[in-house]
This record gives C-alpha cells, sequence and structure tokens, in this order.
C-alpha cells in the first residue's frame, strides 16, 4: 500500500469509493469540488492505494491559519489495518511542515466507529462549542 496525492484522473473513483467507504454516504460531493479542491492545493487530498484500488483517503486542508481534516474513510474490508492512522499521520506531519499547531476534524455525534479512531489517534471532542453553519 502507498499513500499519494490524488490527481484530477482519480476524481471518479474517488467519488466512488466515497459512497462505500465515507460516512454519510448521501451527501452530495460533485466532481467539480474535487477538481477545485486538487486544482487549490494539490497534496490535499491523500489517497491510500493498494493494488491501484483506493482503500482508504483523508483531505489534509491548510487555510494558512488552521490544520482541517476531512473525508477520513477507509474501505470496508481494509478496517483495523491501520491504514487510518498511516493516513492520520502522514496529514499531520503535512501540517507540522506548515507550521500548523493545532488540527481538527467534524466528527458526527452519533459516529462511534470513528470516536474509537480519532481517539485512538489523540483527538478528543471539543464539547463547549457547535459549528455554525450557512449554505452559499
Ligand atoms: C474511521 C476509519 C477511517 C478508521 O480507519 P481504520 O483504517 O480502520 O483505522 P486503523 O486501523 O488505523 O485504527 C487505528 C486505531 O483506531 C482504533 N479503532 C479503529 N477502528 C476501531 C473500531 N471499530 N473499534 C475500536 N477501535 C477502533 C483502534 O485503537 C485502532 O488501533 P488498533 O487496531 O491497533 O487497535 C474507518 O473506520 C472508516 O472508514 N469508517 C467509516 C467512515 C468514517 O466514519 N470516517 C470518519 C469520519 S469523521
Amino acid at each position: 500500500m502507498i499513500l499519494r496525492a490524488a490527481t484530477l484522473d482519480d476524481v471518479p473513483a474517488v467519488l466512488a469509493f466515497w459512497k462505500i467507504a465515507a460516512e454519510d454516504t448521501n451527501r452530495s460531493d460533485i466532481p467539480e469540488g474535487v477538481a477545485a479542491l486538487i486544482a487549490r492545493d494539490p497534496a490535499a487530498l491523500q489517497l491510500a492505494v493498494a493494488d491501484g484500488e483506493i482503500v482508504g483517503s483523508l483531505i489534509a486542508g491548510f487555510d494558512g491559519w488552521r490544520c482541517h481534516l476531512y473525508r477520513f474513510a477507509v474501505h470496508p474490508d481494509r478496517r483495523r489495518q491501520g491504514i487510518g492512522a498511516q493516513l492520520l499521520a502522514a496529514a499531520e506531519e503535512r501540517f507540522r511542515g506548515f507550521g500548523g499547531r493545532r488540527a481538527d476534524a467534524m466528527v458526527l455525534n452519533d459516529n462511534t466507529l470513528a470516536h474509537h479512531a480519532w481517539a485512538a489517534a489523540g483527538y478528543a471532542s471539543q464539547d463547549d462549542c457547535h459549528r455554525w453553519v450557512k449554505s452559499l
């Protein structure tokens, strides 16, 4: 298995992968959105690839101020093999390279599966605030 940055050629496969591996598979990710991410920050979307197939993903976005993690997902058949931990370690290394001091992720309250993985990597829930959102 290797970790590598996604390219524009990967976009359809990434979207198909998220449909089976990511939480909230009903979300409306679109090819243009993934392509825009790759164009803006070519190393942000990291893929774990084995035998030419995507088995894991993580977006490690640095906006100049904070370090944000999205689309943390491992193929259902490949979980508990350390792939998620490797993706997180690589993302944190990237953030350190930018001088980032704290990484965060949006995690659904009832996604207990993910809670285990985040906690194992040293992340803790911040209960004194909520995300405030507005669709643009
Ligand atoms: C969360 C997810 C990405 C973790 O990926 P993974 O490759 O299975 O994680 P790892 O194998 O690296 O696990 C690292 C550690 O996390 C903990 N962990 C992971 N899954 C666990 C589980 N189901 N139960 C208990 N602990 C778990 C363990 O401590 C594990 O270390 P160990 O296997 O040595 O005990 C994967 O479960 C997944 O894709 N879930 C669905 C999508 C999702 O919910 N993503 C998170 C969105 S916020």
